[in-house]
């Protein structure tokens, strides 16, 4: 792994913190450019307020000097404003007071673990009493340091002209109509504006009536959410070994993310029931060489799918065509009206602890999405090309597509360059 990182800190802690290493140095990304993203993850409706909270301060404590990457890992740490209500509670020293911590609303040992999260496992396999144990770092609010980390990727990325895209194709049972048009970078600002960050506006709509007769009905709904990636040359990732194949990688990093229970590669789940003459990308040659970079970015073959079915993977490796994933994310598990349970400390049955949960987290886990997507790209980006700073690794990747382009037949004749 080429580009690496780590992430820490509870929910309710003083902080998360992140470090990314593997970063060229020269890539311009400013504390504001994280901070609106993170803002980004804030966003969506079916949201509960509780989400005010996570407006927390950045603080970048390494990596960057004078807004460009040293080269160094990036460290940042993402404070949490509500810490001084958990300073007891989540103290990492032994509590002034454990009794008064123990005794406050907070400070209550969690032993009625809720189904669908991490809670009662995580208790069997650590020996704890206590569920706020677990689901202090089980919590979704991790993935705001993975969205933080994800910039400095997408930046990257966006130097040799590659952009991701995500959207929601569909909440509960409401879907976009027409599942194979791919937004394009500049849909991006439309989308975000988007309550539900859907690309089509009449289903934004029903998507929305739809959250709100779930949160009448004290129930959560699930979805489907796309990442496109736009620009990418053919050629990263590999098909000599299973954990170099760019869709393993990708699968990986989209089921990492809390409550993504499925992943598809372009219409993966659809061709397995199409017949082999409709299901794959047929090749044409590209007339016009200008015409042949992929989707647009930094393709350089002379060839064109004349579909997208794969997803822009082949044997595990970009294809250049638009890179297509989804991920499929189940309701939330945290609900209004709680889910059966057992009280560990009796062995009774009870009702599930009910935290303040959104009704639908599927539109900004979209951004967690494409944050994932973006740190896996810019991996296998980096894999490809090497380099120290910025100027190397877009000198490598010109000096490969070059290559690429000059070394393949040029169609209705020419040479090939060897
Ligand atoms: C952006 C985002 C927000 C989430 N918000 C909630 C929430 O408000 N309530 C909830 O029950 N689960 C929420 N989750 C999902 C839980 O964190 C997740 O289901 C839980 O940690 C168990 O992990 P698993 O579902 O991957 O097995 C959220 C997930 C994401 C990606």
């Amino acid at each position: 792994m080429t580009l690496r990182y780590l992430t820490a800190g509870e929910s309710h802690g003083p902080a998360l913190v992140g470090i990314l290493e593997g970063l060229p140095a020269g890539i311009a990304v400013t504390t504001a450019d994280v901070a609106a993203e993170l803002a980004r993850r804030r966003l969506g409706y079916g949201r509960s307020p509780r989400m005010d909270f996570e407006s927390d301060r950045l603080e970048v404590l390494g990596g960057v000097r004078h807004g460009r990457t040293l080269g160094s890992p990036v460290a940042l740490v993402i404070h949490n404003t509500e810490w001084p209500k958990w300073t007891q509670v989540m103290a990492v020293d032994p509590p002034d007071d454990a009794e008064a911590a123990a005794a406050s609303a907070r400070g209550a040992t969690l032993t009625r673990p809720r189904p669908g999260h991490a809670d009662l496992v995580g208790m069997q396999k650590y020996r704890f009493d206590d569920a706020r144990d677990v689901l202090e770092r089980a919590s979704a609010r991790e993935t705001a340091t993975r969205v933080a980390l994800a910039v400095y990727a997408k930046a990257l990325l966006a130097e040799v002209g590659v952009t991701v895209v995500s959207h929601v194709v569909s909440i509960g049972e409401v879907a976009v109509p027409d599942d194979t048009l791919i937004p394009g970078p500049g849909d991006l600002t439309a989308i975000d504006a988007d309550p539900v960050r859907c690309a089509d506006p009449a289903t934004s709509a029903r998507m929305r009536e739809r959250i709100e007769a779930a949160r009448a009905g004290r129930d959560t709904l699930g979805g489907v959410v796309e990442v496109a990636a736009h620009g990418l040359p053919p050629g990263l990732g590999s098909h000599v070994h299973w954990d170099r194949k760019l869709d393993t990688r990708l699968a990986a990093a989209l089921m990492s993310v809390q409550a993504f229970k499925g992943v598809e590669v372009g219409d993966g789940f659809r061709t397995a029931a199409t017949p082999g003459s409709q299901a794959h990308d047929e090749i044409d040659a590209a007339e016009d060489a200008a015409d042949d970079v992929g989707d647009g970015g930094g393709g350089g073959a002379r060839f064109r799918r004349r579909t997208h079915r794969a997803g822009g993977i082949e044997g595990g490796m970009s294809t250049g065509e638009v890179l297509r994933v989804r991920g499929a994310m189940k309701p939330l598990s945290s609900l209004t009206q709680p889910l059966a349970t057992v009280d560990v400390a009796t062995g009774e049955p009870a009702e599930a602890i009910t935290q303040r949960s959104d009704t639908c987290a599927v539109p900004r886990a979209g951004v967690v999405c494409e944050a994932v997507v973006a740190l896996v790209l810019a991996d296998a980006l980096l894999e490809k090309t090497g380099g120290d700073h910025l100027a190397e690794v877009r000198r490598n990747l010109d000096a490969y597509v070059d290559d690429v382009r000059r070394r393949l037949p040029r169609p209705g004749g020419g040479e090939p360059a060897r």
